[in-house]
């Protein structure tokens, strides 16, 4: 699936959307830690931990309401 950039909330599909919902996600990981060694580091702990899981989950699936929104959830 491709994201759209993050110029624009307007995906072709569901699929897509989800991608876009999960990279949303990550920028905002990326724009409190900057650090790549320490994100490296802390990979493997929130991977291996269920609730971390569950958390991503919950972040992605938040965004993915903004963006099902934002594309009238996909109505043709
Ligand atoms: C890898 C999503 C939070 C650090 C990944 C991957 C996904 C993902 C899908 C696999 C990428 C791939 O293998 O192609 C997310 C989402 C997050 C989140 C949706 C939050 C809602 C975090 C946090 C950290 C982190 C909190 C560290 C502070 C990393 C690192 C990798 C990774 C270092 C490995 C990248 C690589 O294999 O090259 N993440 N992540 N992520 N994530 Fe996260």
């Amino acid at each position: 699936p491709k994201p759209a950039g993050l110029t624009s909330l307007i995906v072709e599909t569901p699929e897509d959307g989800f991608a876009l919902a999960i990279k949303l996600s990550q920028k905002a990981v990326g724009a409190t830690q900057k650090d790549v060694e320490v994100r490296k580091s802390l990979r493997p702990i929130y991977a291996n931990d269920p609730n971390s899981l569950i958390a991503v989950s919950h972040v992605v699936a938040t965004h993915f309401q903004t963006i099902s929104a934002a594309n009238n959830y996909w109505r043709k």
